[in-house]
């Protein structure tokens, strides 16, 4: 039994699309309260050309926000998050953050992430933070520093909500051209074998990994 005024939450860095409706529709039908952030947090990109390119529509972010029943909007700016002086930060062990997506990304992605993700539920204390299984590492990483740190919130992830051709719903995606958007199309049809002997129980998907990879090479696709 939840308690009568639950909050749930949904922490995003805005760009708002389908993947974010899809927690914010989860955590609707969970919750009397739906709160969601929208913070273009700086200390969890290893590029600045990255961070300063990153999509940003507050407008529309807004509209789309009171059209899916969202309550409370929070918006914090950058001193806000980060006053003058700021010297802390929820660093999580590298055997966690330096593979998959930190290998490339960089350690401190992560802990940029943990420290904004912990002062927002710091902040908001939601009885349940929703958060996508697109990107599964932070989930990972997510649910540990909570379990560590002893943050009384439920972590919920939910489904990769995907475009109809299969491809992840993403804010960047923006950025593509119709050629790279053409070409990252050709990034889901080699996955569904891996998955499907995963779900078999096959543990060493190396063999499917390289047919994989040999696919999406010929689609002008680098793989990081
Ligand atoms: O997944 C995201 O959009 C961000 O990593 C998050 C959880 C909002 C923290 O900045």
């Amino acid at each position: 039994m939840l308690p009568a005024a639950s909050v749930g939450f949904v922490p995003t860095m805005g760009a708002l699309h389908d993947g974010h409706m899809s927690l914010v529709r989860a955590a609707r039908e969970q919750h009397d309260t739906v709160v969601l952030s929208i913070f273009v947090n700086p200390k969890q990109f290893n590029d600045g050309q990255d961070f300063s390119s990153y999509p940003r529509d507050e407008a529309q972010d807004l509209a789309l926000a009171r059209e899916s029943g969202v309550d409370v909007v929070f918006m914090p700016d950058s001193d806000e998050m980060y006053p003058a002086g700021f010297a802390t930060s929820v660093s999580i062990d590298a055997h966690l953050t330096n593979v998959l997506e930190g290998a490339v990304r960089g350690q401190s992605h992560f802990s940029g992430m943990a420290t904004v993700v912990t002062k927002l539920l710091v902040t908001v204390q939601p009885e349940a933070a929703y958060f996508g299984a697109k990107d599964f590492q932070q989930v990972v990483v997510v649910r540990r520093f909570v379990t560590d740190l002893g943050l009384p919130v439920r972590i919920v992830s939910c489904p990769t909500a995907r475009e109809p051709d299969g491809l992840v719903i993403s804010s960047r995606k923006v950025r593509f051209s119709a050629e790279q958007r053409r070409q990252a199309a050709a990034i889901p049809a080699p996955l569904t074998p891996i998955v499907t002997a995963v779900e078999a129980g096959e543990t060493d998907t190396s063999v499917l990994f390289e047919a994989g990879a040999a696919v999406l090479h010929q689609q002008g696709l680098d793989i990081e």
